[in-house]
């Protein structure tokens, strides 16, 4: 049965939604007084099998079922939720490549061997290299006086970052860009992801990917392609894998980051007080409080295993449940205040990367270096930074995205 606490047809994955700024007062309504609620999708989605899907929202049991991986699986209908109409079941099978929607043992294999080049050393020797990216992105929007702040700043340095962790020759960033941007759908003013530019981009990225390894796998240099494809075999990622892997990388790593930082300088532009602490003092807890506020990926799903419960509500066996990030990041039994955007909240046990468990993002402590730097740059050359408009939002329910926001830069 529909839940009560909605009106008549609502479903938290209608594009349509994202006119709205999160959180969303349904989410809250959902926590009071239905955690685990039973959304029907009785529409537009033709080819699928169930008709609704659970929308979780308190932070305790988003984390409760991202824990329990062999009850709730990423696999078996893939982790992204449906939103009609971008994802339809014939794409599943080759999302079911990319270790976002992998389940043990295959993602415990691949996870093992791609975490190699995300270590803590592995972040830290990119520092230097983003920090002069930072600034030098920060330094040519200056000079141009005005512009769109997606554009300019917000969209550059996850790119950059991407192509330094795994090596990309500066000759052939420029094509990779364009892939990436084609493909998570920049250049398209309605949707997130488009279909047909989107699958040929894929394959030229995967195409090139895959070329990058065989090369690196005969003249191994000091980059991460080199640490993962080196000696094919055990312990290592065939040149295919490795192609799937920046295919999620750049689908993984780009848009989110680029929405954390669009999302935390209108967060600064519109609450002063914190981004005259911000350039005081640059808090080392700023980036975490960013992605809770920003929350740019509003949610994943799982799909249980068995019939099984979750939050005390019986989840039978085949069913999905949307796992909402957006909402368990203002559950106030966990946050104090969370409708204050407070760069020293400490701690800060926000779900934006995930609720934890075996697909806990592998890019988090990328992702933050990266916000720091760009705030940092920001704070040093643009301190008088200015809105020159309403941002215009991303049509989607599942990214929480602003695709342009005007700006004045000094
Ligand atoms: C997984 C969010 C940046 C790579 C995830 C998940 C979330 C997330 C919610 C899923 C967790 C789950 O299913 O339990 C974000 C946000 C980012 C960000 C909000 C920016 C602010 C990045 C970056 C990279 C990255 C920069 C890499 C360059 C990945 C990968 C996975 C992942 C590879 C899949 C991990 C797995 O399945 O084991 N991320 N992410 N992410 N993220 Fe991120």
């Amino acid at each position: 049965t529909p839940c009560p606490a909605l009106p008549d047809g609502f479903d938290f994955t209608d594009p349509g939604l994202q006119e709205r700024r999160l959180p969303l007062p349904e989410f809250a309504r959902l926590r009071r007084t239905a955690p685990v609620a039973w959304i029907p999708q009785p529409r537009g989605l033709a080819g699928f099998d169930d008709e609704g899907y659970w929308a979780v929202t308190r932070h305790a049991d988003v984390r409760d079922a991202s824990t329990r991986p062999e009850d709730f699986s990423s696999a078996r209908n893939t982790a992204v939720i449906r939103f009609h109409p971008s994802i339809r079941p014939e794409n599943i099978d080759a999302q079911r490549l990319m270790m976002l929607n992998m389940d043990a043992p295959e993602h415990t294999r691949v996870r093992g061997i791609v975490q190699r080049g995300f270590t803590p050393r592995a972040i830290r020797a990119l520092e230097a290299a983003l920090r002069e990216r930072a600034t030098a992105i920060v330094a040519a929007a200056r000079e141009r006086g005005s512009g769109d702040f997606v554009t300019d700043i917000a969209r550059e340095l996850p790119l950059q970052a991407i192509a330094e962790l795994i090596g990309v020759p500066q000759r052939d960033r420029a094509r990779i860009f364009d892939w990436s941007n084609r493909m998570i759908g920049y250049d398209d003013p309605e949707l997130a992801v488009t279909e047909e530019s989107g699958t040929q981009a894929a394959a030229e990225l995967i195409a090139y990917a895959m070329d990058l390894a065989a090369a690196r796998a005969a003249r191994p240099a000091r980059d991460i392609v080199s640490r993962l494809v080196a000696a094919e075999g055990e312990g290592n990622l065939r040149s295919d894998e490795f192609g799937l892997f920046v295919l999620l990388l750049a689908v993984a790593g780009n848009e989110t980051t680029r929405n954390a930082i669009t999302h935390g300088m209108h967060a600064f532009l519109t609450h002063p007080g914190q981004w005259e602490l911000f350039k005081r003092e640059r808090p080392g807890t700023a980036a975490e409080e960013i992605v809770r506020w920003a929350t740019p990926v509003v949610c994943f799903q799982r799909t249980a295993t068995r019939d099984t419960a979750l939050g005390g509500v019986p989840v039978r066996e085949g069913q999905r449940v949307g796992l909402f990030y957006a909402s368990a990041n203002h559950d106030s039994e966990v946050f104090d205040s969370p409708g204050s955007f407070d760069i020293t909240r400490d701690p800060n046990p926000h779900l934006g990367f995930g609720g934890g468990g075996p697909h806990f993002c592998l890019g988090r402590s990328l992702a933050a270096l990266e916000i720091e730097l760009i705030f940092t740059a920001i704070a040093d050359t643009l301190p008088g930074i200015r809105l020159a408009g309403e941002p215009r939002r991303l049509r989607s329910a599942w990214l929480n995205g602003i695709k342009e926001m005007r700006v004045t830069y000094e």
